[in-house]
């Protein structure tokens, strides 16, 4: 009998293996509207079934809530999945909307130690910096992770949206198995600097929101009118007024590949970004997030979609047409400070 799982790979040069996708669990609890938390708990199975491994939480989805969430499908599964969580970002509690950035070591210990609670795990496999305080030298912050890792609480660090110089630094101290950072049809800012070094210093890449947070997947076009209140989505400048209207034209050679290939325009916009692995010669691993079975099993499926050079070519000027920023406040992104 063939295996119908995932092909496998290796996160950087001394990373976890890990199936060739990931799964995004934020939208499990926060972000993206109420979701169906009993499908969400099965989609979580389905997706190991299908040989995913890597599950993508953070400790500021949901104020915590998040690796609540996933702790018991960690813990029915240790040895076979790979958690990876990440500190950095928190919010004042009379403030929820508010986003306060710390890098420094005292806070990294209280986060870890906060994260292996509501995990319920002893260690956590990746370790990310989730975002980065420009105050805190890089060195202090991945020293104080590195530290972790020789007291046995995380096996691997990770890196998100830091620029190549960043990174430079952060690997000078302490291997790096990952950066995860925005990258799709649609946020390709990454592949002027932060790609190459990620290549040459054996860091694999993890794109976060791989579906443009849903946008590319043509289920919703403008999120003013589409998404509900409590949507993050409301507050991005790519998705509301006239630049959701202006980038919902954009998904038109994606429908032309999808057509040809007779799959969903999802599964497009996740095999183009699989294939960057092959394009650019170095480790790629998407996650992208869902909270439904079905569609975990269409995603899963576009890792054995290949785009042709014709189709590559079709879908290459996209971006360059994308109207709006990937986030209200741009310096919280390596685009930003690169
Ligand atoms: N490091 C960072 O700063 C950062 C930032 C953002 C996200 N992340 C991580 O990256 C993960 C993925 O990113 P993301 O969730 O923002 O964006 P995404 O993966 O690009 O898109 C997720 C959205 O697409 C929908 N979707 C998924 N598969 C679909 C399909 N086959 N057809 C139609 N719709 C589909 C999901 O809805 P349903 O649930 O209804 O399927 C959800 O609304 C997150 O879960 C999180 O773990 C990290």
């Amino acid at each position: 009998m063939t295996d119908s799982r995932i092909a496998r790979v290796r996160l950087g040069d001394d990373g976890p293996e890990v199936g060739v996708q990931g799964l995004g669990c934020m939208g499990m609890s926060w972000a993206y509207g109420p979701p169906d938390a009993e499908e969400a708990r099965a989609t979580l199975e389905r997706a190991l079934e299908l040989g995913v491994t890597l599950y993508d939480t953070a400790d500021a989805y949901g104020a915590g809530e998040n690796e609540r969430f996933l702790s018991p499908f960690f813990k029915a599964h240790r040895d076979e999945v790979v958690i990876a969580t990440k500190f950095a970002i928190s919010a004042p509690p009379d403030d929820p909307m508010k986003r306060v950035i710390r890098n420094d070591p005292p806070y990294i210990r209280s986060c870890v130690e906060a994260s292996l609670k509501r995990l319920d795990v002893d260690v956590i496999d990746l370790y990310y910096m989730h975002r980065r305080d420009v105050n805190v030298p890089i060195e202090e912050t991945v020293g104080a992770m590195a530290e972790l890792v020789r007291e046995g609480k995380v096996r691997h660090l990770g890196l998100s949206e830091v620029t190549a110089g960043e990174l430079r630094a952060a690997r000078a101290v302490h291997p790096i198995a990952a950066v995860q950072s925005e990258w799709s049809l649609f946020s390709r800012d990454i592949e002027a600097n932060v790609v190459p070094a990620a290549k040459e210093l054996g860091v694999a890449l993890v794109p976060y929101s791989p579906l443009g947070r849903g946008f590319l997947t043509g289920s919703f076009s403008n999120a003013d009118t589409d998404l509900t209140d409590q949507d993050f989505r409301r507050t991005m400048p790519r998705f509301t007024g006239e630049n959701a209207a202006a980038n919902q034209r954009l998904l038109d050679p994606i429908r032309t590949v999808a057509g040809a290939h007779g799959v969903s325009l999802a599964q497009i916009a996740l095999s183009w970004v699989q294939q960057q692995a092959a394009v650019h010669g170095f480790p790629v691993v998407p996650i992208p997030g869902t909270t439904r079975r079905s569609r975990v099993e269409e995603n899963v499926a576009a890792t054995r979609i290949v785009l042709t050079e014709e189709e590559l070519a079709l879908l290459e000027p996209i971006v360059a047409k994308v109207a709006g920023d990937r986030y209200p406040d741009m310096t919280f992104a390596s685009a930003g400070r690169e």
